[in-house]
C-alpha cells in the first residue's frame, strides 16, 4: 500500500462529522467560533483517515474549516502548522512519534529512533516507508514521562520502552498484527514503580 501524495482539490465533512462540527461550535459564545479549530482540525483530519488510510489534514480541509468558521484561511493556517498533531502531509497507516525530551533522552530515546529506522524502513523524521505502513515523527514531551521513554503510535502512548521492545511491536504490525493496549510494554501498572512497590509494601491489620 504506497501513499497517495496528492493534494485533494476539494473536502466536505460526512454528515456525522458536520453534525460534530456544529457540536463544537455551539460550546463557545457567540463571535468565539474561532476557539472551535482544534476541533474542526481534528475532525477533517480523522475523516481523511477513514476515507483514504492516511490520516493528515489538506489545504482543502483547512479552507472549509475557515469558511465555516467564518475566518480567514490564513488563521487556520496558523493553528494548524503550530501543533505538530496536525500532518501538513500524508502518513502511514502507523504514526511513529518517538520522544526525545531530556527525560525520554536520559532514558534510551536515541536506541528508540533507531530501533523504529531499523524496524521500519524510515530513514529519517518526516520520512514515510514505502509500503505506506509507517511515518517517522520526532516530538517534544508528551506529558508520559514518568514512563520514559515513550513512543507514541497513532493515539496510543506506548511506555517503557526499549530497543528490542519497539522491534517486536514493529514486527507484528508488519505481520497484520493489531495494535496491543497502550499503556506500559514493561509490565508495570499504571505508573507504579518499575521494580515492585516500595512503600505501603505490607497490608497493615489492626494489632500489627
Ligand atoms: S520527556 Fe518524553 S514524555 Fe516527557
Amino acid at each position: 500500500m504506497s501513499i497517495n501524495h496528492a493534494e485533494p482539490t476539494s473536502f466536505a465533512y460526512t454528515d456525522a462529522n458536520m453534525k460534530l462540527v456544529q457540536k463544537a461550535i455551539k460550546k463557545y459564545p457567540e463571535g468565539k467560533q474561532m476557539s472551535a479549530v482544534k476541533s474542526l482540525l481534528d475532525l477533517a483530519q480523522r475523516q481523511m483517515g477513514e476515507q483514504t488510510g492516511s490520516a493528515w489534514l489538506p489545504r482543502a480541509a483547512m479552507d472549509v474549516a475557515a469558511e465555516i468558521l467564518g475566518v480567514s484561511p490564513m488563521r487556520v493556517y496558523e493553528v494548524a502548522t503550530f501543533y505538530t498533531m496536525f500532518n501538513l502531509k500524508p502518513v502511514g497507516k502507523y504514526h511513529l512519534q518517538v520522544c526525545t525530551t531530556t527525560p525520554c533522552w536520559l532514558r534510551g530515546s536515541d536506541d528508540i529512533v533507531s530501533a523504529c529506522k531499523k524496524a521500519s524502513g524510515v530513514a529519517h523524521f518526516g520520512g514515510t516507508s514505502e509500503d505506506g505502513m509507517f511515518t517517522l515523527k520526532e516530538v517534544e514531551c508528551l506529558g508520559a514521562c514518568v514512563n520514559a521513554p515513550i513512543l507514541q503510535i497513532n493515539d496510543d502512548y506506548y511506555e517503557d520502552m526499549n530497543a528490542e521492545r519497539v522491534e517486536a511491536l514493529l514486527a507484528d504490525l508488519k505481520a497484520g498484527k493489531s495494535l496491543p493496549p497502550a499503556g506500559s510494554l514493561g509490565g508495570r501498572a499504571s505508573s507504579a514503580p518499575a521494580a515492585g512497590l516500595t512503600s505501603l509494601t505490607s497490608n497493615p491489620t489492626a494489632g500489627e
